[in-house]
């Protein structure tokens, strides 16, 4: 699940860390640690976001408008799911859930075909197999 950009790679793999803590705590019913660690997932994507979407500016990625409603959603509901954590609401299970989801879908497909599409410029701008044959 690698893009190939250290920018958006190496936050990636903090949220999957993150996913780890989350189905530990989630397994032993830690509440406060729960709520520790989403606000700690939460700062970190505040941050992650606008970097990756920054990058993605950088190459004029055309589904950037859409990558970006895409983070602002996810951030939504991952506030919501504080909101009522701090309520009192054992959402652990939930977020669990659809962090992985998060991570398997938006990671895998939509970060993904930023990569496929940088790629395909790059391959573009060599020249493919006409200026390889005739230079
Ligand atoms: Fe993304």
């Amino acid at each position: 699940m690698e893009t190939g950009f250290s920018a958006i790679d190496g936050p990636n793999r903090v949220v999957a860390e993150y996913l780890a803590e989350l189905e530990r705590a989630s397994l032993f019913d830690e509440r406060d640690s729960t709520l520790e660690i989403l606000d700690r997932l939460v700062a970190h994507l505040e941050t992650q976001f606008p970097q990756e979407e920054a990058v993605m500016r950088e190459h004029s990625y055309l589904l950037l408008e859409q990558h970006i409603r895409s983070h602002n959603s996810f951030l939504r509901q991952l506030k919501r799911y504080q909101e009522r954590h701090q309520l009192g609401e054992n959402v652990s299970r939930r977020i669990t859930y659809d962090l992985k989801i998060w991570l398997t879908n938006h990671i895998k497909l939509q970060d993904g075909n930023f990569s496929e599409m940088v790629g395909a410029k790059k391959k573009r701008k060599s020249g493919g197999w006409w200026r390889r044959l005739f230079g």
